[in-house]
This record gives structure tokens, C-alpha cells and sequence, in this order.
């Protein structure tokens, strides 16, 4: 059992600090935010994450997880500082890195010969080589610092940490091994770990996040030659998915990904690769078809509301995803800005999105708690995040004077369900009637 200290109480720092300590260890999370710290203490936690309020409550209640403020925090007995603070990117598309900055500055105030360091925020690659030196200036006895990425998905994060599919451990002295075996050996016999250097480990989480959505834009391209050649983009899926070597995960098709990590890592890729002055092609373009297809979701939209003398429409779904309330580069928002600045009106109905949205259209848009009214005035639902009740409307209870279509842009719905009460619909990969 190890003593532990988390920098962040972010989404990584969270379930993670949970985690760690729901597998037995000591754990202090601690965050710049006195409010955030008390919520947290008392309980109620910040984000919607399945499960995780359950577990932050059970670890609180058997006094292996506490919450304090990192100025009051004191390092002299905890074995590993897990810095899970936030990487945002800066406006031009640069990595900042002020929020480790802080943590690092603090842990050397309070270094210690028994501390091991670990990096859990992605970072740009040689960040933690650059900790370490940081860290070390003028000591003779090194402590380490270990890159340990989380591969954890929002939504099913806390399932993701306790069942991983693999650990990546990166770290400079052969000594820490011992203390990584001790911190993960709940999970040991769960998934492969992988013991490696800090750059290895780093760029194994942006080749990862990097792959995943080239996988993602790669389907929305093939949905869009479907659209073209009435081709089937499901079954295209389907088709692909059976080989092995492809796998059937991430082919869905959707209005192009979002979030937190995904635009962030490949942006962080891009400019390494062009600092490193190497002729990639296939990363930089992963961004740009992401554009391009949100665009052309977008101009479709217009265009049908403009033939078809509509309005106003409704989006179903604002998250950049199910099951979480994060709406952080959710596709919607860009194709909602393109409808505003036409002047289209727009309503949004979200189950968990629509706080975090309002912080983002203020008044310019309507939110509409209740599915069943979300479109009563609209020509138009456009389905854009795959929750599962989008799955199970009662269209006959949708109170509706005049939208009798719907773009389904996760192909989801109950076809047979909204044409029975009289809807015409288009997925994604059909081509839209004139
Ligand atoms: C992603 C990775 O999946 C995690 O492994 C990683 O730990 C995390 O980033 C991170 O770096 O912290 P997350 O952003 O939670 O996780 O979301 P994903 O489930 O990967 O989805 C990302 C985007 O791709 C979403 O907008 C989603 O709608 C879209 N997507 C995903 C599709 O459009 N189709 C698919 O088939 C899959």
C-alpha cells in the first residue's frame, strides 16, 4: 500500500486518485479550487460520470480518499506524486503546460529522497524528461519521474481504470519498478503492463488517441462516398469491422469526433512532427477531415432548411458524446454556430449537456428539459449524440407542429418508429432528397 498525492482533480486526477484508492492505497487529491475541494470532501462530485460518485463516497466514508487544498498540502510522508492537472491547449494551438508548472514547483519545495513522481496529464513527448531535470538540479540523489498515460474513455472512466486493457509505465531509474508493481498489483494479472522509457510511454498515448481518430474521420469519409454511390455505410462498417486486423470498434459513424483529448492530442502530434521538421502527411490530415465533414453536415443542414423554408431546428443530444456532460469541442457546437450565423433558430435538448452548452451560447439558443417539447415549433431534429433514449422516443408523444424530418447523424433512431408517426428520415451516408 502506497501513500499518494494527486495534483488535479480534473476527470484523469478524479477517477484515478478513486481508483487508487478503491485498490487500498492512501490517497490525497488536492486542487487549487477551496470550493471544489469541499464539494468534494462532502461528497458531491463536479462531473457526470457513471459510478463514480458511489465509489468517491464509499473511499471518503472508509478514510483512504480526502480532498484538501495543494497549498496546505505536506509531501513528508507520501511515496508518489501524480500530477493529473489540466493541458489545455493555448490559442495557438501550443501545449500549456503552466498547471504542471505549479505542481512541479510545489513538489520541489517538498522533495524528498523516497518520492517517485508520476506524470498522468498527456503531455507534450520529453515533458517528463524535463520534470526530472527540474526536479534534480543540484541533488545528488535522484528522484524519478515516471510517465503512466490513462487511456480511460469519459463515460465509462471508472470502468476503464479498474479493467484496463494495458498499463504503460515509463521511467528512468531500474529502482522504481519495485514501487509501479506494488502501486498497480490489483491489476497485475488483468492486462499486460508495459515497462519502458518516459519518451516511449509518451508517445504511445498520442499515437493511441492519434489512431483512434483517424479511425473515426477514416468511417465519416467512406459514410461520404456512400452518400455519393447509395452505398450502405453500416454494413460498410460491418464489412470491415469482421477483419481482425481492422476490429469493429471506432467505425461508427457520428458528425465528426470531439472532447477534450482527441483535437487536443492530434493538434499536440501535428506540431511535434512539424517541429521534428518530419514529412507526415496522415496526421495533419486527421484534423482537416474532421473539419471538413462537420462543415459538410452543416452546409447539408442549411441547405435543407433553406429548400424546405425552415427556420428553426432542434438538436437532440449536445454532448461530444453519451454518458457524460461534456460538451468540450462537441461537433454540435461548430454545426450550431454555422446555423446561427444564417440565422436559423435553434433549440437544444440534452439529458446532461445543456448547463455546460449554456455556458457557451448564453441566450443566443433555446434548452429545452423535456425531449417530448424540445420540438414543437422546429422543421427539423437532428439527432447528433448517440444517448440511448434517442433510441427509444415515443414519437407519438412529441408535441410537434411542423418537424416531420429528422437527420440522424449517429444513425441511431427507430426508423420504423418515427416513419410510422410520420417522419421522413436521413442517417448519415444517405443522400438527402432535394
Ligand atoms: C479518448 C480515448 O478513447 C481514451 O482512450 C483516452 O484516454 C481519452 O481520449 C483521453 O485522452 O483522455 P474520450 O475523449 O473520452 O476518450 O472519448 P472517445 O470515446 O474516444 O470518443 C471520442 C470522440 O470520437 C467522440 O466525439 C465520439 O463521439 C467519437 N467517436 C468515437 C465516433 O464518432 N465514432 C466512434 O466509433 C467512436
Amino acid at each position: 500500500m502506497l501513500n499518494i498525492c494527486f495534483f488535479g482533480t480534473g476527470y484523469v486526477g478524479l477517477v484515478s486518485g478513486t481508483c487508487f484508492a478503491e485498490m487500498d492505497h492512501n490517497v490525497i487529491c488536492c486542487d487549487i479550487d477551496q470550493g471544489k475541494i469541499d464539494a468534494l470532501n462532502s461528497g458531491v462530485i463536479p462531473i457526470y460520470e457513471p459510478g463514480l460518485t458511489e465509489l468517491v463516497q464509499k473511499n471518503i466514508k472508509n478514510k483512504r480518499l480526502k480532498f484538501i487544498l495543494a497549498s496546505k498540502v505536506n509531501l513528508s510522508n507520501i511515496d508518489l506524486c501524480v500530477i493529473a492537472v489540466g493541458t489545455p491547449n493555448t490559442s495557438d494551438g501550443h501545449t500549456d503546460l503552466s498547471y504542471v508548472n505549479s505542481a512541479v514547483e510545489i513538489i520541489k519545495e517538498q522533495r524528498h529522497d523516497q518520492l517517485t513522481v508520476m506524470v498522468k496529464s498527456t503531455v507534450p513527448l520529453g515533458t517528463c524528461k524535463d520534470i526530472s531535470q527540474i526536479l534534480n538540479e543540484n541533488f545528488s540523489n535522484k528522484i524519478d519521474v515516471v510517465s503512466n498515460p490513462e487511456f480511460l474513455r469519459e463515460g465509462s472512466a471508472v470502468n476503464d481504470f479498474l479493467c484496463p486493457e494495458r498499463i504503460v509505465l515509463g521511467f528512468f531509474e531500474d529502482s522504481t519498478k519495485k514501487k509501479l508493481e506494488i502501486l498497480y498489483q490489483p491489476l497485475a494479472n488483468k492486462c499486460p503492463i508495459i515497462y519502458t522509457d518516459c519518451a516511449t510511454s509518451e508517445l504511445i498515448k498520442y499515437a493511441s488517441n492519434a489512431f483512434l481518430s483517424a479511425k473515426v474521420a477514416f468511417i465519416n469519409e467512406m459514410a461520404h462516398i456512400c452518400e455519393k454511390i447509395g452505398a450502405d455505410i453500416k454494413t460498410v462498417s460491418h464489412g470491415m469491422g469482421l477483419d481482425s486486423r481492422i476490429g469493429n470498434k471506432f467505425l461508427a459513424v457520428g458528425p465528426g469526433f470531439g472532447g477534450s483529448c482527441f483535437p487536443k492530442d492530434i493538434q499536440a502530434l501535428k506540431n511535434l512532427t512539424n517541429n521534428l521538421h518530419s514529412n507526415n502527411k496522415l496526421i495533419s490530415s486527421i484534423e482537416e477531415s474532421n473539419n471538413a465533414w462537420k462543415l459538410a453536415i452543416a452546409t447539408n443542414i442549411n441547405k435543407y432548411a433553406n429548400q424546405h423554408n425552415i427556420k428553426s431546428v432542434t438538436f437532440w443530444g449536445v454532448t461530444y458524446k453519451a454518458n457524460t456532460d461534456d460538451v468540450r469541442s462537441s461537433a454540435v457546437i461548430d454545426i450550431i454556430s454555422y446555423l446561427l450565423e444564417r440565422n436559423i433558430e435553434v433549440t437544444c435538448y440534452d439529458p446532461q449537456g445543456l448547463e455546460n452548452l449554456k455556458q457557451i451560447f448564453k441566450d443566443k439558443i433555446n434548452y429545452e428539459k423535456d425531449l417530448n417539447n424540445s420540438a414543437v415549433n422546429s422543421g427539423l431534429i437532428i439527432v447528433t449524440t448517440e444517448w440511448e433514449e434517442f433510441s427509444k422516443v415515443d414519437y407519438r408523444r412529441i408535441k410537434n407542429s411542423a418537424a416531420k424530418t429528422i437527420f440522424d447523424l449517429r444513425n441511431i433512431i427507430n426508423k420504423q418508429a418515427a416513419i410510422d408517426a410520420g417522419y421522413k428520415i436521413y442517417e448519415l451516408g444517405q443522400q438527402i432528397a432535394e
